[in-house]
Order: C-alpha cells, then structure tokens, then sequence
C-alpha cells in the first residue's frame, strides 16, 4: 500500500542544504508527501493557554491541524542546526505539541498516535556541534510516535566547506532513507 510521509522543513532558505536533500528525498519517495515550512506555514507558537489542559486538544486552529490529524506513515524532520540546536520556528512549530504533553501528564489519557517510521535530515556549516539538537529530535520524534530516525539519520554537517549538493554520502544516504520509508 502507498504510504503517506510529512516532511518538516526546518529551513528558511529555499535552495539551500536542507532543501537540496529534501529534493533528492522526494526524488525517491512513492506515495503521497506533504510538506511543511516551519518558516512560511501558519504555525502560531503555543501561548500557554491552558485550553488544553482540559480536553487535550488545540484551541489554536491554524497549520498544525495537518500534524495533529496524525494519518502519515512516515515523518522527515530535515532542518539546519543553529546554534546547535533546532532553528528557533521548529521549536516553535514543537511548542504546538503541548496539547500531548497535557493528554499524558495532566489527564492521564493514553495518545495512541499512529505508529510511523522517523526520518532525519539534518544539515549544518561545521563550525559547531550538532550534538545539542539531539535532545529536540528526540522529543520532535518521540511527539510524533516515530521511530528510527537514529538509524537512517542522513548528515551533511560541514556545508561551509562541503555543500549537500556536492556530499555525495548525504545524497547517498537520503537514496536509502527513502527506500526505507517506502518499505511496507
Ligand atoms: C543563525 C545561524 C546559526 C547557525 N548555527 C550553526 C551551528 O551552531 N553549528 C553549525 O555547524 N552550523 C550553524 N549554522 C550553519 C547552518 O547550519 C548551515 O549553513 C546549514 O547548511 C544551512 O542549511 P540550509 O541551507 O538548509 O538553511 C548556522 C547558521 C545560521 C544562519
């Protein structure tokens, strides 16, 4: 059956690393894909509300609705470092998976979220560690009920001097990434 991927674009820049990769992934991908700018979608940060402390769901009704509605099979979250960690809009877009955190800490309601396979693209110039963004991806991927994002993780990490266009192992390793997420 044709699997369904969201891919969360964490870069602002259209034709930059990120978006490169996400090119060459789509190149490879069967199925449908929808995509997701963290920059230019309409993805309000969470303002602690507390709506949802109440019912687990949103009271903001804008982009995330298409992440909430939970029906992919696979989710790519392929973003820059910066200042080793997440761009501050993929935080943001994160900020909007309170109403989960409510469900499971608040109200004690299990989140049966769709089991899907985790991608992860992540690009940066090499002047610094990606090691700080581990722990957002961790979370990005655990809100997201996705797994195996550590094992087929696809990084171009010294874009200053190797562009991803150019990084034949990146191009390379996102080839895979896509077989994987296109297994049954
Ligand atoms: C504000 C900002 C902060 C950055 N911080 C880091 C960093 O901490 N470590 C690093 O290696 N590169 C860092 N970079 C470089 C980007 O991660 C790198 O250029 C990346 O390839 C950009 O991807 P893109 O073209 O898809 O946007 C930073 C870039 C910007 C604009």
């Amino acid at each position: 059956m044709s699997k369904k991927t969201l891919i969360i674009n964490g870069s602002p820049r259209l034709h930059g690393d990120t978006a490169t990769l996400i090119t060459e992934l789509k190149k490879h991908l069967t199925g449908e894909v929808v995509e997701i700018s963290a920059y230019r979608s309409k993805i309000a940060p969470c303002v602690d509300c507390r709506g949802c402390w109440k019912t687990a769901k949103c009271v903001v009704k804008d982009d995330m609705s298409l992440i909430y509605n939970d029906d992919f099979d696979n989710v790519v979250l392929a973003s820059p470092v910066y200042y080793m960690t997440l761009p501050g809009p993929v935080l943001s877009l994160m900020s909007r998976f309170q109403p989960q955190h409510a469900a499971m800490f608040f109200l004690n309601i299990p989140l049966n979220l769709r089991p899907k396979k985790g991608g992860l693209i992540l690009t940066a110039g090499g002047k610094g560690n990606a090691d700080g963004a581990a722990h957002h991806i961790r979370v990005f991927f655990r809100q997201m009920g996705a797994t195996g994002f550590e094992e087929h993780a696809v990084k171009s990490l010294h874009t200053d001097d190797l562009p991803a266009a150019q990084d034949t192992k990146a191009l390379e390793d996102v080839k895979k990434l896509a077989e994987w997420l296109n297994e049954e």
